[in-house]
C-alpha cells in the first residue's frame, strides 16, 4: 500500500477535477452526468475523492437506493490511469464502507466485476431473488448491519436510468 495520497469527503472544488476523472476514465460522458445529477437530485449519501498533490486522482460515490431505502448504491468508482494498480480504490472503497457502517446504512449495493468487488465482502448471493434493473452477473450486496438487504427489489436513484444505463 502506498502513502503518498489522501482519502477525504469532497469538497465543492473538487467538482472539476472529479468530471474530468470521469470523462477519462469511462468511454461516455454518462458517468459523469450521473454524477452530476445525483448531486442535483440530492440523492449523494457520501462522496469520496483520493487526492494527490492537490488533484484528484480517485472517486467513489455513494447514494441512496429508492429502494430498500436502508441501503446504498456504490457508483462510480474510478482512478486516474496513471495511478491504478495501487491500490487507491481498495482504500476508497474500505473508507466508503466503514463510514456507512458508522452511520448504520443496512447495507451496500454496487454493479461490477465480481472477481474485484468479492474481496470487499460482496456477494451475488446477497442479492438473490431481489428484482433489479440492473440485474446480472454484475450486480452483488453486501450486507452492513440489522437485516441488510431487505425486500422484493433494488431501485437505483432516479438518475441512474435519466442518464443512461451504462453505469
Ligand atoms: C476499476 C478501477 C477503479 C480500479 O482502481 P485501482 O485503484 O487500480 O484499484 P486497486 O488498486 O484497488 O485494485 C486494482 C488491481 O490492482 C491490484 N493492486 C492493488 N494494489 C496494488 C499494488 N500496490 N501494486 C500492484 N497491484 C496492486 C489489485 O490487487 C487489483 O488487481 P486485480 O483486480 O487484478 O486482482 C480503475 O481501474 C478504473 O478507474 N477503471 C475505469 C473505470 C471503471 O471501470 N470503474 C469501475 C466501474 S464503476
Amino acid at each position: 500500500m502506498v502513502t503518498d495520497f489522501l482519502i477525504r469527503p469532497d469538497a465543492d472544488g473538487d467538482r472539476a477535477g472529479i468530471a474530468s476523472l470521469l470523462l477519462a476514465a469511462f468511454p461516455t460522458s454518462s458517468e459523469a452526468r450521473l454524477v452530476e445529477q445525483l448531486r442535483k437530485d440530492g440523492d449523494i449519501v457520501f462522496s469520496l475523492v483520493a487526492v494527490e498533490a492537490s488533484d484528484v486522482i480517485g472517486h467513489a460515490l455513494f447514494s441512496r437506493l429508492r429502494a430498500p431505502d436502508s441501503a446504498l448504491s456504490l457508483a462510480p468508482v474510478a482512478v486516474a490511469a496513471s495511478r491504478r494498480r495501487r491500490g487507491i480504490a481498495a482504500a476508497m472503497i474500505e473508507a466508503g464502507l466503514e463510514r456507512a457502517r458508522a452511520e448504520c446504512w443496512a447495507a451496500v449495493v454496487v454493479l461490477g466485476d465480481p472477481s474485484y468487488y468479492r474481496r470487499f465482502g460482496f456477494s451475488r448471493k446477497a442479492v438473490r431473488g431481489m428484482s433489479c434493473r440492473y440485474a446480472g452477473p454484475g450486480l452483488m450486496g453486501l450486507a452492513l448491519s440489522g437485516s441488510g438487504l431487505d425486500g422484493p427489489r433494488i431501485e437505483h436513484a432516479s438518475a441512474f436510468s435519466s442518464t443512461g444505463d451504462s453505469h
